[in-house]
C-alpha cells in the first residue's frame, strides 16, 4: 500500500503496477492532489490583480512559493525565480531573450551530446535568427562529457552555455559546478538545464555559480503545467522581455511601454496559481523526505537494478557513467526498445522506449532508442525484481 499515492496501488492487466518511467513524469503525494483541490474549492482567484479578500490570500500563497523555490535551490533573492510552464517553456524563455540581446551573426552557443531536444531546438531557433552557430561538446561511450573538448570549444565567439545537469537518457550526473568556472574563465554565462536532477538530489545554484537553471515541477511530483526558471538577478535584469501581457508592465502607452520589475517582467498573463501551490506542496514533501536521503535511497536502487540487470542475457545499458542518477536505458539483443516495452506494459510494468527526445545520443551509439526504467522516492527493490524477473522471461523470446 501507498498511502501517499494511491495510483501506485493500481492494477494493470491483472498485475500490480510497477510505475517505472519517472524521469517522464513523477506521480503526485495526496498532498499535492488535496492542496490543488482545496484550491479550486477555497481560494481560486487571480492574483496581483484583485482588491479583494480571495485575490490577496492567492497571491500570498502565490508569493510564498516562490519563496520556497528560492530556498529549496538557495537562489539569493526570491526575484530571481520566475514561474513557466516547465522546463522547456524556461529554456525557450532564456533562449528567446538571451538571443534578442545578446547573439549576432558568427556567435557561437555550446551545448553537450546528450542534451535533450529541449535544449537543443531552442538555441537552434535563436541561432537562426541571429546568424549564430552551435558548437557540441562530445561524450564518451560510457557517457561521459569529454571536459577537455568543452574547453576547446571556447573561443571570442562563444556567448553561451546550455547544458544537463543530468542526462534523462544516460542518467549521467554532469560536473556542473567545474563546467560553470571553465564557462566564467571565458567570460561566458551558463544554463543549466534541471529538469532530471532536482528531483533526485540537493540542487543549490549559488555552489554551482550558474546564471540560469531551469526545471519542471511535474518530474518534481508537482502537478504538470508549472516549472521555473532561475535565473541571477544581474542577468534577468540584463534580459528583454519574453512575452507581452497583463502584470509584465509598469505603463502602457500607444507609443511606450516600461516593464515591471524582476520577476514580474516575466511573468506575462494569468499564470497556473493552483500548480504553483501544488509546487509548494511538492517542496514540502521532499524536505519532509529529505533530499540527500532520497538521493541515497536512489542510488542504492541504481546500484542494485545495474547489477541484477547485467545477468541478462543479451542486455546491454547504455550510459555507465561513474557519476549516475537512477536512469537505465538499455537494449536486449537486436530487439526493438518498443517490443519490450509492450511485453513489459502486459505484465504491469510501466518504462518509456524510444529515443527519449534525444536523436542525437542515438546517432551517437547507432541505434534507434532504448528502453529506459527510471526511480523514483517510492521506488522499492522489490519492483527491481519484478523488473529483472520480467527480462529474464522476455529475453529468450527476442534473441
Ligand atoms: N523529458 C521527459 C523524458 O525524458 C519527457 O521522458
Amino acid at each position: 500500500m501507498h498511502p501517499d499515492f494511491k495510483i501506485l496501488d493500481s492494477i494493470v492487466y491483472h498485475h500490480p503496477l510497477v510505475y517505472l518511467d519517472n524521469a517522464a513524469t513523477t506521480q503526485k503525494p495526496q498532498c499535492v492532489i488535496d492542496t490543488l483541490t482545496q484550491y479550486y474549492e477555497t481560494l481560486n482567484s487571480n492574483i496581483h490583480r484583485g482588491a479583494h479578500y480571495l485575490a490577496a490570500q492567492a497571491t500570498d500563497r502565490y508569493e510564498q512559493v516562490r519563496r520556497q523555490v528560492q530556498q529549496f535551490i538557495h537562489a539569493r533573492h526570491p526575484h530571481e525565480i520566475v514561474f513557466t510552464r516547465g522546463t522547456t517553456e524556461s529554456i525557450n524563455l532564456v533562449a528567446s531573450s538571451f538571443g534578442w540581446r545578446f547573439l549576432h551573426q558568427g556567435d557561437e552557443v555550446i551545448v553537450s551530446g546528450m542534451e535533450h531536444h529541449s535544449n537543443i531546438v531552442p538555441w537552434q531557433l535563436a541561432c537562426e535568427r541571429a546568424g549564430a552557430r552551435l558548437r557540441v561538446i562530445p561524450f564518451s561511450d560510457e557517457g561521459v562529457l569529454d571536459l577537455q573538448a568543452y574547453e576547446a570549444l571556447f573561443n571570442e565567439h562563444t556567448r553561451l552555455v546550455a547544458v544537463n545537469h543530468v542526462s534523462n537518457t544516460l542518467g549521467t550526473i554532469n560536473p556542473v559546478e567545474a563546467m560553470t568556472q571553465t564557462a566564467h574563465a571565458h567570460g561566458v554565462p551558463i544554463l543549466i538545464d534541471g529538469a532530471q536532477s532536482v528531483a533526485h538530489m540537493p540542487v543549490d545554484v549559488q555552489a554551482i555559480g550558474c546564471d540560469f537553471y531551469c526545471f519542471s515541477g511535474h518530474k518534481m511530483y508537482a502537478p504538470m503545467g508549472v516549472g521555473v526558471m532561475y535565473g541571477r538577478e544581474e542577468m534577468l535584469e540584463a534580459l528583454p522581455p519574453y512575452q507581452g501581457g497583463g502584470e509584465m508592465i509598469k505603463d502602457v502607452t500607444f507609443e511606450k511601454t516600461t516593464y515591471n520589475e524582476l520577476p514580474f517582467k516575466f511573468e506575462a498573463g494569468t499564470p497556473a496559481v493552483g500548480d504553483v501551490l501544488g509546487l509548494g506542496a511538492a517542496i514540502d514533501y521532499l524536505n519532509q523526505q529529505g533530499m540527500q536521503q532520497l538521493a541515497e535511497h536512489e542510488d542504492c536502487l541504481l546500484q542494485y537494478a545495474t547489477t541484477r540487470l547485467q545477468d541478462i542475457e543479451g542486455l546491454r545499458i547504455y550510459g555507465t557513467a561513474p557519476h549516475k542518477v537512477g536512469v537505465i536505458s538499455f537494449l536486449i539483443g537486436d530487439s526493438h526498445p518498443y517490443d519490450v516495452g509492450t511485453l513489459l506494459d502486459k505484465l504491469g510494468i510501466a518504462v518509456r522506449t524510444g529515443h527519449h527526445c534525444t536523436q542525437p545520443i542515438m546517432d551517437r551509439y547507432g541505434i534507434p532508442g532504448t528502453v529506459r526504467a527510471s526511480f523514483a522516492l517510492y521506488t522499492t527493490t522489490d519492483e527491481i525484481d519484478i523488473l529483472v524477473n520480467a527480462l529474464h522471461r522476455i529475453a529468450p523470446m527476442l534473441m
